[in-house]
């Protein structure tokens, strides 16, 4: 697992970017309480889903408003069809570490 950054600098209910050995991530912390990992790029078309909004345990797109369930990567509503590859996620000590072997098989 590869250490991203400390649980203090995502707030709950925000989403940052990050990129782990070249492979760009969106960092979530849902408003569950939780924190998550997605490809950071919508399967619909090619933009960062990191510049979306968080909601719940979901990751809206913006640009066309496909929200993504980030414990499954599936898209809860058209027009994105395909999942994003989800990473596992750990808090240790304070930190958030990653794991880039995609825990729903989702490949990019
Ligand atoms: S680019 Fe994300 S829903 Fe279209």
């Amino acid at each position: 697992m590869i250490r991203i950054c400390s649980t203090e600098d995502v707030p709950k209910g925000t989403v940052i970017s990050a990129d782990v050995d070249g492979t760009q991530i969106a960092l979530v912390h849902g408003e569950d309480g939780q924190f998550y990992a997605v490809y950071d790029e919508c399967s619909h078309a090619a933009v960062a889903l990191s510049e979306g909004e968080v909601e719940g345990c979901t990751l809206e797109c913006w640009l066309h408003g496909s929200r993504f369930d980030l414990r499954t990567g599936e898209p809860t509503g058209l027009p994105a069809t395909e999942p994003v590859p989800v990473y596992p996620v750990e808090v240790r000590d304070g930190d958030i570490y990653v794991s880039l072997t995609p825990s729903n098989g989702v490949t990019r």
